[in-house]
């Protein structure tokens, strides 16, 4: 049976160290269905459509990667598409706490519900959407942290 991997989130935008948690998860699935939120309680700097089109031409390389958008809740969205398991990254002991309560919630909301974490690489320990965006905005260099798509992207909307 084929196994299959969602890993979803806000990608807003996508970073290295979201580009490391992809290529790293994919070892443990056959195909790795990459879930972009489209209802966050975040507001969102990129829209969904730039959210999503960033990542697939991140993972154009990637035969086994695909990109959606998804509403409504992720655990509907993981059993609709036969999933064994959601992927979520873990950069400190400070995201445990949140995404432990989620992991508990949505094995609450749909009984089978599997999350496994992977740690973040060292070198992208630091690393976030927000930081990204907030140094871009504030004229800083992020081209080391985030694929070139996104310089450029950043750039275009700033
Ligand atoms: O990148 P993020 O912000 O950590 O991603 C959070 C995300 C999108 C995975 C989470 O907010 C989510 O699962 N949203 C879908 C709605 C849902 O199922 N909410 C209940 C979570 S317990």
């Amino acid at each position: 049976m084929e196994k299959i991997g969602v890993y979803p989130g806000t990608f807003d935008p996508v970073t290295n160290g979201h580009l490391d948690i992809i290529k790293r998860s994919l070892v443990l699935f056959d195909n790795l269905i990459i879930a972009v939120a489209e209802n966050t309680p975040k507001q969102t700097f990129f829209t969904v459509t730039e959210r999503v089109e960033m990542l697939k031409i991140c993972v154009k390389n990637y035969s086994q990667v695909t990109v959606e958008s998804f509403s409504g809740l992720l655990v509907n969205y993981v059993y609709q598409q036969n999933a064994s398991a959601i992927v979520k990254g873990l950069r400190a002991v400070s995201d445990f706490e949140h995404e432990f309560q989620m992991a508990l919630m949505n094995r609450k909301l749909f009984h089978g519900s599997e999350t496994i974490f992977m740690m973040t690489s060292e070198e992208y320990s630091y690393l976030s959407s927000s930081a990204i965006k907030e140094i871009a905005l504030l004229g800083g260099d992020v081209s080391s942290l985030v694929p070139e798509i996104v310089v450029d992207a950043l750039r275009m909307k700033i």
